[in-house]
């Protein structure tokens, strides 16, 4: 199950990801925004973060204008790893070497095409564990606010 979000910048990109998500045979649950009504993407960001972290979600992908503000947001849910990529390539790494369970792009940045392809990398491609597991657990441990060095 992938848990989408976006706010108002983003609606109509969202509804092409869902496209990709229904092509690809994937549940998805949708945690809004629905309109193209100005709203707040932290909202949505946290609707989607904290069921990825809840484990009722397995990964999740939010978008809003540039990416940036939506990925903050869903980075402050504790547990969220949530890339922010404009390229396929950082997507596949943030899932190799990060264990991203979150992707962020920008509808502004983006075209919905590159957007296709940074998802599809996203979500078929696997962790690689070993020397950056970690690195992982640093970052759990930065969440705590434990001493990581
Ligand atoms: C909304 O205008 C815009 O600020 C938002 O979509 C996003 O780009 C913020 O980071």
């Amino acid at each position: 199950m992938i848990a989408l979000a976006c706010d108002h910048a983003a609606v109509g990109m969202k509804n092409e990801i869902i496209k990709l998500l229904e092509e690809m045979g994937l549940t998805y649950k949708d945690f809004g925004t629905y309109t193209e009504e100005s709203c707040a993407y932290p909202v949505f960001a946290a609707r989607a973060a904290r069921a990825v972290a809840a484990g009722e979600c397995d990964r999740g992908i939010v978008i809003c204008g540039t990416g940036i503000g939506i990925s903050i947001a869903a980075n402050k849910v504790r547990g969220i790893r949530c890339g922010l990529c404009s390229d396929p390539l950082s997507a596949e790494l943030t899932r190799r070497h990060n264990d991203a369970n979150m992707l962020a792009f920008g509808a502004r940045i983006v075209g919905v095409e590159l957007a296709k392809a940074i998802v599809r990398a996203f979500l078929t491609t696997e962790y690689e564990g070993g020397r950056h597991q970690a690195r992982v657990d640093m970052l759990a441990k930065l969440e705590n606010g434990e001493d990581i060095e």
